[in-house]
Protein backbone atom coordinates (compact mmCIF):
# COMPACT_ATOMS: atom_id res chain seq x y z
CA UNK A 1 0.00 0.00 0.00
CA UNK A 2 1.29 3.48 -1.11
CA UNK A 3 -0.03 6.16 1.21
CA UNK A 4 -0.29 10.29 0.31
CA UNK A 5 -0.88 12.64 2.32
CA UNK A 6 -3.23 16.19 0.92
CA UNK A 7 -1.94 18.87 2.89
CA UNK A 8 -2.03 22.64 3.02
CA UNK A 9 -2.39 25.08 5.98
CA UNK A 10 -4.76 26.97 3.85
CA UNK A 11 -8.63 26.60 3.44
CA UNK A 12 -10.64 25.91 0.65
CA UNK A 13 -7.77 24.91 -1.91
CA UNK A 14 -9.34 21.58 -3.06
CA UNK A 15 -7.71 19.17 -0.52
CA UNK A 16 -10.82 17.49 -0.09
CA UNK A 17 -11.78 17.70 -3.79
CA UNK A 18 -8.69 16.16 -4.87
CA UNK A 19 -8.35 13.80 -2.09
CA UNK A 20 -11.87 12.27 -3.68
CA UNK A 21 -11.46 12.42 -7.02
CA UNK A 22 -8.04 11.13 -6.47
CA UNK A 23 -9.43 8.04 -4.75
CA UNK A 24 -11.87 7.49 -7.58
CA UNK A 25 -9.61 7.65 -10.50
CA UNK A 26 -7.00 5.69 -9.03
CA UNK A 27 -9.98 2.95 -8.46
CA UNK A 28 -10.79 3.58 -11.95
CA UNK A 29 -7.50 3.04 -12.81
CA UNK A 30 -7.45 -1.16 -11.11
CA UNK A 31 -6.71 0.00 -7.38
CA UNK A 32 -8.64 -0.66 -3.96
CA UNK A 33 -8.31 2.62 -2.05
CA UNK A 34 -8.66 3.50 1.42
CA UNK A 35 -9.63 7.36 2.03
CA UNK A 36 -8.68 8.95 5.40
CA UNK A 37 -10.15 11.82 6.50
CA UNK A 38 -7.89 13.66 8.78
CA UNK A 39 -9.92 17.01 9.28
CA UNK A 40 -12.49 17.29 12.09
CA UNK A 41 -14.85 19.47 9.50
CA UNK A 42 -15.86 15.85 8.58
CA UNK A 43 -16.18 16.88 4.67
CA UNK A 44 -14.97 13.85 3.05
CA UNK A 45 -16.88 11.96 5.13
CA UNK A 46 -20.13 13.61 4.43
CA UNK A 47 -19.49 13.93 0.86
CA UNK A 48 -19.07 9.99 1.03
CA UNK A 49 -22.63 9.68 3.24
CA UNK A 50 -20.62 8.51 6.11
CA UNK A 51 -20.49 11.45 8.30
CA UNK A 52 -21.87 10.52 12.15
CA UNK A 53 -21.72 10.43 15.70
CA UNK A 54 -22.78 7.16 16.36
CA UNK A 55 -20.12 4.88 14.66
CA UNK A 56 -16.30 4.91 15.06
CA UNK A 57 -14.00 7.54 13.55
CA UNK A 58 -9.81 8.06 13.14
CA UNK A 59 -10.85 9.54 16.31
CA UNK A 60 -10.39 6.19 17.46
CA UNK A 61 -7.53 5.02 15.80
CA UNK A 62 -5.77 8.13 16.83
CA UNK A 63 -6.72 7.03 21.11
CA UNK A 64 -6.32 3.26 20.29
CA UNK A 65 -9.94 2.33 21.04
CA UNK A 66 -10.32 0.84 17.67
CA UNK A 67 -8.07 -0.66 14.66
CA UNK A 68 -9.00 0.92 11.38
CA UNK A 69 -10.39 -2.03 9.70
CA UNK A 70 -13.08 -1.14 12.46
CA UNK A 71 -13.31 1.80 11.91
CA UNK A 72 -13.40 2.21 7.84
CA UNK A 73 -16.59 1.55 6.29
CA UNK A 74 -17.49 0.60 2.59
CA UNK A 75 -19.12 3.03 0.56
CA UNK A 76 -21.09 2.52 -2.64
CA UNK A 77 -17.85 3.05 -4.57
CA UNK A 78 -16.76 -0.69 -4.67
CA UNK A 79 -13.31 -0.52 -4.26
CA UNK A 80 -12.71 2.43 -2.51
CA UNK A 81 -13.50 2.24 1.81
CA UNK A 82 -13.63 5.64 3.70
CA UNK A 83 -12.54 6.09 7.55
CA UNK A 84 -14.51 8.86 8.28
CA UNK A 85 -13.77 12.24 11.07
CA UNK A 86 -15.84 14.39 12.91
CA UNK A 87 -15.84 16.93 15.51
CA UNK A 88 -14.38 15.03 18.30
CA UNK A 89 -11.17 14.88 16.88
CA UNK A 90 -10.49 18.25 18.34
CA UNK A 91 -10.79 16.16 21.47
CA UNK A 92 -8.75 13.15 20.30
CA UNK A 93 -6.18 15.54 19.12
CA UNK A 94 -5.55 17.22 22.30
CA UNK A 95 -5.87 13.78 24.14
CA UNK A 96 -3.17 12.39 21.66
CA UNK A 97 -0.75 15.11 23.08
CA UNK A 98 -1.89 14.17 26.85
CA UNK A 99 -0.77 10.66 26.51
CA UNK A 100 2.72 10.40 26.88
CA UNK A 101 2.78 6.79 27.81
CA UNK A 102 2.59 6.14 23.58
CA UNK A 103 4.76 7.56 20.99
CA UNK A 104 2.42 10.54 19.73
CA UNK A 105 3.05 10.76 15.94
CA UNK A 106 2.95 7.03 14.58
CA UNK A 107 -0.25 6.62 15.61
CA UNK A 108 -1.81 5.94 12.45
CA UNK A 109 1.11 4.48 11.15
CA UNK A 110 1.08 1.41 13.30
CA UNK A 111 -2.60 1.24 12.51
CA UNK A 112 -2.28 1.29 8.59
CA UNK A 113 0.95 -1.31 9.17
CA UNK A 114 -2.00 -4.16 9.89
CA UNK A 115 -3.85 -3.81 6.57
CA UNK A 116 -0.80 -2.81 3.99
CA UNK A 117 -1.83 -5.77 1.78
CA UNK A 118 -5.48 -4.91 1.64
CA UNK A 119 -5.17 -2.22 -0.07
CA UNK A 120 -2.83 -0.35 -3.28
CA UNK A 121 -3.35 3.24 -2.13
CA UNK A 122 -4.05 4.99 1.18
CA UNK A 123 -5.25 9.02 0.50
CA UNK A 124 -5.30 11.13 3.35
CA UNK A 125 -7.63 14.82 3.13
CA UNK A 126 -6.00 16.66 6.00
CA UNK A 127 -6.95 19.49 7.74
CA UNK A 128 -6.12 23.53 7.02
CA UNK A 129 -3.47 22.67 10.27
CA UNK A 130 -0.90 21.39 11.52
CA UNK A 131 -1.95 19.62 14.35
CA UNK A 132 -0.59 15.82 15.78
CA UNK A 133 -3.26 14.37 13.29
CA UNK A 134 -1.97 15.99 10.03
CA UNK A 135 1.75 15.33 11.78
CA UNK A 136 0.09 11.21 12.06
CA UNK A 137 -0.82 11.68 8.49
CA UNK A 138 2.72 12.94 7.09
CA UNK A 139 4.26 10.38 9.61
CA UNK A 140 2.13 7.77 7.95
CA UNK A 141 2.44 8.40 4.55
CA UNK A 142 5.20 7.28 1.31
CA UNK A 143 4.12 10.71 -0.33
CA UNK A 144 2.64 14.31 0.19
CA UNK A 145 1.44 16.84 -2.13
CA UNK A 146 -0.10 20.43 -1.95
CA UNK A 147 -3.11 21.32 -3.27
CA UNK A 148 -2.39 25.07 -4.31
CA UNK A 149 -4.67 27.97 -6.20
CA UNK A 150 -2.87 30.74 -7.60
CA UNK A 151 -3.97 33.93 -6.19
CA UNK A 152 -2.51 37.02 -3.71
CA UNK A 153 -2.09 34.64 -0.89
CA UNK A 154 -1.28 31.04 -2.93
CA UNK A 155 2.17 31.41 -1.06
CA UNK A 156 0.84 31.53 2.82
CA UNK A 157 1.81 29.00 4.98
CA UNK A 158 3.71 26.74 1.95
CA UNK A 159 6.94 27.57 3.64
CA UNK A 160 5.89 26.04 7.02
CA UNK A 161 4.20 23.18 5.45
CA UNK A 162 7.53 22.62 3.39
CA UNK A 163 9.23 22.58 7.03
CA UNK A 164 7.21 20.49 8.84
CA UNK A 165 7.81 17.90 5.81
CA UNK A 166 11.52 18.02 6.25
CA UNK A 167 11.07 17.78 9.59
CA UNK A 168 9.03 14.65 10.07
CA UNK A 169 11.42 12.97 7.10
CA UNK A 170 14.34 14.02 9.50
CA UNK A 171 13.04 12.57 12.58
CA UNK A 172 10.34 10.55 11.90
CA UNK A 173 9.78 9.10 8.47
CA UNK A 174 13.06 9.18 5.81
CA UNK A 175 10.81 7.34 3.16
CA UNK A 176 8.19 10.73 2.96
CA UNK A 177 8.41 12.23 -0.35
CA UNK A 178 7.05 15.61 -1.71
CA UNK A 179 5.31 14.85 -4.66
CA UNK A 180 4.48 18.27 -5.96
CA UNK A 181 2.21 21.33 -5.61
CA UNK A 182 -0.94 21.02 -7.54
CA UNK A 183 -2.31 23.97 -9.41
CA UNK A 184 -6.43 23.45 -8.33
CA UNK A 185 -8.92 26.25 -9.56
CA UNK A 186 -6.38 27.03 -12.46
CA UNK A 187 -7.49 29.79 -15.09
CA UNK A 188 -6.13 30.21 -17.89
CA UNK A 189 -4.14 33.93 -17.78
CA UNK A 190 -0.49 35.10 -17.78
CA UNK A 191 -1.21 36.45 -14.02
CA UNK A 192 -1.63 32.81 -13.07
CA UNK A 193 1.26 31.13 -15.50
CA UNK A 194 3.39 34.08 -13.63
CA UNK A 195 2.24 32.76 -10.29
CA UNK A 196 3.21 28.94 -11.46
CA UNK A 197 6.16 29.83 -12.31
CA UNK A 198 7.30 31.99 -8.85
CA UNK A 199 5.40 28.87 -6.91
CA UNK A 200 8.12 26.88 -8.99
CA UNK A 201 10.90 28.47 -7.94
CA UNK A 202 9.91 28.54 -4.68
CA UNK A 203 8.69 25.06 -4.07
CA UNK A 204 10.64 23.41 -6.65
CA UNK A 205 8.16 20.90 -7.61
CA UNK A 206 5.29 21.67 -9.58
CA UNK A 207 2.88 18.91 -10.82
CA UNK A 208 2.38 19.18 -14.97
CA UNK A 209 -1.23 18.44 -14.16
CA UNK A 210 -3.50 21.32 -13.59
CA UNK A 211 -6.91 21.19 -12.49
CA UNK A 212 -9.14 23.69 -14.14
CA UNK A 213 -11.80 26.10 -12.23
CA UNK A 214 -15.29 25.12 -13.08
CA UNK A 215 -18.44 25.35 -11.54
CA UNK A 216 -19.28 21.75 -11.96
CA UNK A 217 -16.90 21.01 -8.94
CA UNK A 218 -18.82 22.83 -6.92
CA UNK A 219 -22.30 20.89 -8.39
CA UNK A 220 -20.78 17.32 -8.47
CA UNK A 221 -19.94 17.96 -4.33
CA UNK A 222 -23.40 18.77 -3.79
CA UNK A 223 -24.44 16.30 -6.05
CA UNK A 224 -21.70 13.65 -4.10
CA UNK A 225 -21.05 12.40 -6.95
CA UNK A 226 -16.73 12.42 -8.28
CA UNK A 227 -16.25 14.85 -11.31
CA UNK A 228 -15.80 12.35 -14.10
CA UNK A 229 -19.45 10.74 -12.74
CA UNK A 230 -21.01 14.03 -12.51
CA UNK A 231 -19.95 15.61 -15.90
CA UNK A 232 -17.50 13.24 -17.60
CA UNK A 233 -16.40 15.60 -20.03
CA UNK A 234 -15.66 18.78 -18.10
CA UNK A 235 -11.91 19.51 -18.02
CA UNK A 236 -11.45 19.35 -14.22
CA UNK A 237 -12.61 15.18 -15.05
CA UNK A 238 -9.62 15.27 -17.54
CA UNK A 239 -8.08 16.59 -14.89
CA UNK A 240 -8.10 13.86 -11.81
CA UNK A 241 -7.43 11.77 -14.56
CA UNK A 242 -4.89 13.08 -15.90
CA UNK A 243 -3.94 13.56 -12.08
CA UNK A 244 -3.56 9.64 -11.21
CA UNK A 245 -1.87 8.75 -14.25
CA UNK A 246 0.87 11.25 -13.39
CA UNK A 247 1.05 10.37 -9.55
CA UNK A 248 1.50 6.74 -10.88
CA UNK A 249 3.93 8.03 -13.16
CA UNK A 250 5.99 10.07 -10.42
CA UNK A 251 5.89 6.95 -7.80
CA UNK A 252 7.31 4.37 -10.66
CA UNK A 253 4.12 2.48 -11.13
N1 LIG B 1 -11.34 22.96 -9.71
C1 LIG B 1 -12.29 23.64 -9.05
N2 LIG B 1 -13.12 24.49 -9.71
C2 LIG B 1 -14.08 25.16 -9.04
N3 LIG B 1 -14.32 25.05 -7.72
C3 LIG B 1 -13.54 24.22 -7.01
C4 LIG B 1 -12.48 23.47 -7.63
N4 LIG B 1 -11.85 22.74 -6.66
C5 LIG B 1 -12.49 23.02 -5.50
N5 LIG B 1 -13.50 23.89 -5.70
C6 LIG B 1 -14.43 24.43 -4.71
O1 LIG B 1 -13.67 25.09 -3.72
C7 LIG B 1 -14.21 24.86 -2.45
C8 LIG B 1 -13.14 24.29 -1.53
O2 LIG B 1 -12.76 22.99 -1.99
P1 LIG B 1 -12.30 21.90 -0.93
O3 LIG B 1 -13.37 21.69 0.09
O4 LIG B 1 -11.83 20.71 -1.68
O5 LIG B 1 -11.09 22.65 -0.27
P2 LIG B 1 -10.25 22.23 1.04
O6 LIG B 1 -8.85 22.65 0.79
O7 LIG B 1 -10.49 20.80 1.35
O8 LIG B 1 -10.91 23.14 2.14
P3 LIG B 1 -10.76 22.98 3.75
O9 LIG B 1 -9.40 23.48 4.08
O10 LIG B 1 -11.83 23.83 4.33
O11 LIG B 1 -10.93 21.53 4.08
C9 LIG B 1 -15.41 23.93 -2.64
O12 LIG B 1 -16.59 24.69 -2.64
C10 LIG B 1 -15.18 23.32 -3.99
O13 LIG B 1 -16.40 23.02 -4.65
MG1 LIG C 1 -11.15 19.85 3.09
Amino acid sequence: MRTISIINLKGGVGKTVTSINMAYELMQRGSRVLLIDCDKQGNTSKFMKCHNYDKKSLSDVLLGTAGIMEVSVRIRFALIDVVPANMSLLKADRQVLLDTTKPQQSRIRESLEQIQNKYTYCIIDCAPDINISVINALVASDDVMIPVTIDKFAFDGIREILEQIRDVKKYYNPKLEFIGCLVTQYKKSQLCDEGIKLLEEFCGKVLETKINWTQVVSRSTFAGEPISVHSPRCGAAGGYKNLAAEYERRIGR
